[in-house]
C-alpha cells in the first residue's frame, strides 16, 4: 500500500510523529516538496528530534528514507541534521537518499529571503531560504544536487548566479556583495559529503513500488499554505496538497493509493496571513501554553483558535483525504465548552479569495476535565471526548482513524 499523508491545515498538525508511527510498516518514506522549512519532532528513545529535511520515518531500521526532486534542499542544514540522527543509528547515512534534481538552496536564497523579511515584502516566513530558492527553480536559473557534480559548469552557473544576486543586493536591497569563490569551495565540500547519498528518485521509488514494496509520502506544511489553493500569498512556495507528489518524485499520479490527512484537535498558524478563528484572547494563549504551541523550525509562538470544520473540508476535498488522524485531542482538557467552527457567516465554505474576510460560525460542544493522555483504547475515552470527536467527524465528512494524544510514539489511539 503507498500513502500519502497531508496536513490538513496551516502546518504542525503532528505530521512527523504520524510519519514516525506508520513508517514501521513501510520500506520507504518519501519527501517530496518543501525543505528546510519544515519542523517535524519526534520523540525518540525519550528525546526530541526535530526533522526539517529527512524523512521523518528513517529512525525506524527498515525504513529508506528519499528527498525527491520537488524538495529544496539547504545542504549545511540536512549535513548537520544527519550528523544529529547518527547519534541514534550511526548507519543512518547508508537509508538516506538525496534526489540529484532537488535544487539547492543557496547562501543568496537565505540572504534575500531575510532581507525581504525586513521590509513591507514580509509574510512571516521561515526565514530559510524556501520562497527564493523556488523563484531560481522556476525562472530557470537555480542549481541543481546534480549540478554539484559537473564542477565546470556548476562553477559558470555559480558565478553567474552571484553576480545577478549582487546587482540585487547591492542596489535594491544596499547590502554586501557575496564571494563567488567562498560559497563554491563550501558547496564543493558538501558536494563530496552528499555523494554517497545522492540517487535517482524517481528510480528508487518506481523500482519499489514494482517490487511491490510499501512507499509513505511525507507532506510538509498543510493544505492552507500550498502556493496554488492556500492562503495566497501568505503560503510556502510549494504544493503541499496531495497532487504534489507525483511530480515531486517523479512518478505517477496513481502511484498514492490512499491519502490520510492530519489535522490538530483545534487550529494554529505560524507567520502573517489570514486565520478565521483565530483567538487572540484569553483561548488562544491558553492553547498556545498547554499545546506548547512555538515553531519547531523559528521558536516563534503559533496564533492558535478553534477547530475550523470548513478549512479541513476544503482541504480534505483538494487532497482527496478519506481519513484523518486528529492530533494534540489532550491538549483540550479542562475547558468546560469546546468552540468548534462549522462556517462561515455568509457562507458556510471556505473561499481562500475571501479569507481575510469570513467570520466563523461556531457551535458549542461539551468540554472534559480528564487527563486523557494516558489513554490507549477508545473504550477508556470519556464520552465528551468521543463526542468532540464525533463532531468533527459530521462537520467535516471525514472519518478520524486516529487520535494522538501526546508526543510519543505510542500515545496514539486506533478508533
Ligand atoms: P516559507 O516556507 O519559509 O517561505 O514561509 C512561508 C509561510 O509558510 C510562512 O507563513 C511560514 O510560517 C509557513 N511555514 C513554512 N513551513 C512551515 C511549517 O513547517 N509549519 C508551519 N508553517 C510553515
Amino acid at each position: 500500500m503507498n500513502l500519502a499523508i497531508v496536513g490538513l491545515q496551516w502546518g504542525d498538525e503532528g505530521k512527523g510523529k504520524i510519519v514516525d508511527y506508520l513508517a514501521r510498516s513501510f520500506d520507504i518514506n518519501a519527501r517530496f516538496q518543501g525543505g528546510s522549512n519544515a519542523g517535524h519532532t519526534v520523540r525518540y528513545e525519550g528525546e526530541k528530534v526535530i526533522f526539517h529535511q529527512v524523512p521523518c520515518g528513517v529512525l525506524n531500521r527498515n525504513t529508506t528514507g528519499v528527498i525527491g526532486g520537488g524538495c529544496v534542499l539547504d545542504p549545511k542544514i540536512l549535513l548537520e541534521e544527519i550528523g544529529n540522527l547518527t547519534k541514534y543509528d550511526p548507519a543512518i547515512r547508508e537509508r538516506i537518499k538525496i534526489s540529484k534534481f532537488c535544487h539547492l538552496i543557496m547562501p543568496y536564497h537565505i540572504l534575500i529571503d531575510e532581507i525581504r523579511e525586513g521590509t513591507k515584502q514580509a509574510i512571516g516566513t521561515t526565514k530559510k531560504g524556501i520562497g527564493v530558492a523556488y523563484e531560481d527553480k522556476y525562472g530557470r536559473t537555480g542549481l541543481r544536487v546534480g549540478d554539484l557534480y559537473n564542477i565546470e559548469s556548476f562553477e559558470k552557473k555559480l558565478c553567474l548566479n552571484i553576480s545577478r544576486k549582487n546587482l540585487v543586493l547591492m542596489d535594491v536591497y544596499h547590502a554586501e556583495p557575496l564571494s563567488d569563490s567562498e560559497i563554491f569551495d563550501l558547496y564543493m565540500k558538501y558536494a563530496d559529503e552528499l555523494k554517497p547519498m545522492v540517487a535517482d528518485d524517481t528510480r528508487i521509488v518506481s523500482q519499489a513500488m514494482n517490487a511491490g514494496k510499501n512507499v509513505l509520502f511525507e507532506g510538509a506544511q498543510g493544505a492552507m499554505l500550498d502556493v496554488d489553493y492556500g492562503t495566497y500569498p501568505y503560503v510556502t512556495s510549494s504544493h503541499t496538497v496531495a497532487s504534489s507528489v507525483g511530480i515531486g518524485l517523479g512518478i505517477p499520479p496513481y502511484s498514492v493509493e490512499s491519502v490520510v490527512g492530519v489535522a490538530k484537535a483545534y487550529t494554529t498558524r505560524v507567520g502573517q496571513g489570514p486565520f478565521p478563528t483565530e483567538d487572540s484572547g484569553e483561548l488562544g494563549s491558553l492553547l498556545r501554553e498547554s499545546g506548547a504551541e512555538f515553531g519547531s523550525t523559528t521558536g516563534r509562538p503559533r496564533r492558535c483558535g478553534p477547530f475550523d470544520a470548513a478549512v479541513v473540508r476544503y482541504a480534505a476535498r483538494i487532497s482527496g483525504v478519506k481519513e484523518m488522524i486528529l492530533t494534540k485531542l489532550d491538549v483540550l482538557a479542562g475547558f468546560d465548552k469546546i468552540r468548534v467552527a462549522i462556517g462561515y457567516e455568509n457562507s458556510d465554505e471556505l473561499d481562500p479569495f475571501a479569507t481575510e474576510l469570513l467570520v466563523p460560525r461556531y457551535i458549542e460542544v461539551p468540554g472534559f476535565k480528564e487527563d486523557i493522555s494516558g489513554v490507549r483504547s477508545p473504550d477508556d475515552l470519556p464520552s465528551n471526548v468521543l463526542n468532540y470527536i464525533h463532531v468533527i467527524e459530521e462537520n467535516t465528512g471525514i472519518r478520524v482513524s486516529h487520535i494522538s494524544l501526546g508526543p510519543e510514539r505510542d500515545a496514539i489511539v486506533e478508533m
